[in-house]
Formats: structure tokens, C-alpha cells, sequence
């Protein structure tokens, strides 16, 4: 059981590592702001990210489903975590 967990958890952080290394993380330097929200464990974030592309990364990376929106009102805590 304590293996199983183990390995459990060693397959969910590599997978995680990978999941950073595949995704692209190169954006052009374009300050056009979007803001985006998803919902993370139940509750309603909203970040604002420099440009969509930055938001494409944060989704890619963390594994977030951003929807774009035009509310960029109550950020969350989170996002210079998520968004940067
Ligand atoms: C934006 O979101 C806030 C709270 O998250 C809400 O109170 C407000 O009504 C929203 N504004 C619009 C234009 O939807």
C-alpha cells in the first residue's frame, strides 16, 4: 500500500515536470492584457496575464482551462503563481 502510494505520487510529479517541459513558454514581450478565468478546486479565479499567449502557458503548464473574460475585477491571490 505505502509502495503503491509512493509510486503513485512519483508518476504524478514527474508527469508534472514533463508536463512543464513540454509546454511552450516563450511569449513576445507584448503588453496586451486579457484577463482569464477557471475554476480551481470548487472556487472562482481570475488572473489577468500580459497577453494571451502568457494565459495559453499558464494553461498549459498548470493544466488550468482558462476562459478569457473581460472581468478582470477580484484577482486572485494565486495568480502571480499562475500567471507569471
Ligand atoms: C465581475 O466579477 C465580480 C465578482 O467576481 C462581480 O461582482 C461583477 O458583477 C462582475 N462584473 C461583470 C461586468 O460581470
Amino acid at each position: 500500500m505505502k509502495f503503491c502510494l509512493a509510486l503513485i505520487s512519483l508518476l504524478l510529479c514527474c508527469a508534472q515536470i514533463l508536463a512543464i517541459y513540454e509546454c511552450p513558454s516563450i511569449c513576445p514581450a507584448v503588453f496586451s492584457p486579457v484577463c482569464g478565468e477557471a475554476n480551481i478546486k470548487g472556487r472562482l479565479v481570475r488572473c489577468q496575464f500580459s497577453n494571451s499567449c502568457r494565459l495559453g502557458v499558464s494553461a498549459c503548464k498548470y493544466g488550468i482551462n482558462w476562459r478569457e473574460t473581460s472581468n478582470c475585477s477580484g484577482l486572485s491571490p494565486y495568480c502571480r503563481a499562475l500567471a507569471n
